[in-house]
């Protein structure tokens, strides 16, 4: 039996998962032919489960430019605090890793490849530090950073940024034209989770007249101000692009739901509909809100995305080859490089299963706020 190289994909799917399986697959097949690929179904509960299929250039051929995961994906399964739903309830398993390693023994897996953001990264991380068994047997781990958000520290771009950047900055744009057609303020929620990455680049890009991001509170008094000073200057209607995890001042973010079996039990929303309730009665302009929603990852990946997704895919592949394991591919300055999965996602900074250190927030201070406000775009805290 060859041996294998698997590929999984964790948490929330972003574009470019499929464009880096493509790329892997097409690596291993020029620089690694003494392997056979295979690719776990829906995260890490295919690992539990045994459920692979092989990957081949036939079974990936036209998926480089498709969003979504052809390999499909899960944000609830930790196997190291694994709970699993049986009759229509969730059972409490506990670390179940030593089962998934067997399964991945048994099917000859030498290297796993995981795709994900920080709270895949935690249990690849956690794989990658386990013993050997006693037949001295250890999977091999190599980490891939996904995430829309932007929000890994350990790398300058995630795979998924680029294109969620795109389709906000789209929808902004066509915000604009009907906000103008009926004198309204528009408020646009757009993901990212507690970093405004995604709300920053597309509020600049897509000409936001008010930018609400996590990193700086905001104010209503503020906001009105700004659509105010527009409206007396016949400019009677105004676009708010606002990160769902933005916190008023003195305030808290504001949370849609709690979801159970997830190790980010929390989902964040209903923050554009908080600020349209906020506004209505302050403003002289009709205010309606407009969640971009799970839009902001699907359809297909960006030209950019495409391209950082092949970097990434065949420079794990050069990893395999040099027997550099337990680290992540990341971008630094330009060049494609890796960094220890111990370092991404460091022990100490760990808060509820998730390594939160690892995070990397908008710097309130930074080029990009700066260029924003000199635009004239208020972020609602002056
Ligand atoms: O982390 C990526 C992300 O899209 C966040 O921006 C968002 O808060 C979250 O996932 C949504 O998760 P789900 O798809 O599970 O609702």
């Amino acid at each position: 039996m060859k041996k294998k190289i698997a590929i999984l994909t964790g948490g929330g799917d972003a574009p470019g998962l499929n464009a880096v399986i493509y790329s892997i697959v097409r690596g291993c097949h020029n620089l690694l032919p003494e392997y056979d690929v295979i690719g776990y179904r829906f995260g890490y509960r295919g690992l539990y489960e045994g459920d692979y299929i092989p990957l081949t250039l036939e079974s990936t051929s036209g998926i480089l430019h498709k969003g979504g995961s052809m390999l499909f994906s899960s944000n609830r399964d930790n196997l190291f605090n694994y709970s699993v739903m049986e009759n229509g309830a969730f059972v409490h398993k506990g670390d179940v890793s030593d089962v998934a390693v067997k399964k991945m023994k048994e099917a000859g897996v030498h290297t796993l490849i995981v795709l994900g953001g920080d709270g895949t990264l935690t249990s690849a991380r956690d794989f990658s530090n386990k013993a050997e068994d006693e037949d001295g047997y250890k999977v091999n781990v190599i980490g891939v950073p996904k995430t829309i958000d932007n929000d890994l520290n350990a790398t300058d771009a995630t795979f998924g940024f680029d294109t969620a950047v795109g389709i906000a900055t789209e929808n902004l744009g066509r915000l604009h034209t009907t906000a103008e057609s009926h004198h309204r303020v528009l408020v646009a929620q757009i993901m990212g989770r507690s970093a405004g990455w995604i709300t920053l680049h597309a509020g600049i890009a897509g000409s936001a007249d008010v930018i609400l991001i996590p990193e700086i509170p905001y104010n209503f008094a503020s906001i009105v101000k700004k659509i105010n000073e527009r409206n007396a200057r016949g400019k009677k209607f105004s676009i708010i692009a606002v990160s769902e995890g933005a916190i008023e001042q003195g305030g808290t973010q504001i949370e849609k739901e709690k979801v159970e079996g997830r190790p980010d039990s929390t989902n964040l929303g209903g923050i554009a509909e908080y600020i349209v309730g906020q506004l209505k009665d302050k403003i002289e302009n009709e205010v309606r809100d407009c969640v971009f929603g799970h839009i902001q990852r699907g359809g297909d990946t960006s030209a950019a995305d495409r391209l950082l997704s092949a970097r990434y895919g065949v420079r794990v592949v050069e990893l395999i080859k040099e027997g550099k394991f337990g680290n992540m591919v990341c971008l630094n300055n330009g060049s494609m490089e890796y960094v220890a999965l111990n370092d991404v996602i460091p022990k100490d900074l760990e808060k509820g299963g998730i390594a939160r250190g690892g995070d990397k927030l908008v710097d309130p201070n930074g080029e990009l706020v700066r260029v924003a406000r000199s635009l004239g775009i208020s972020f609602g805290d002056e």
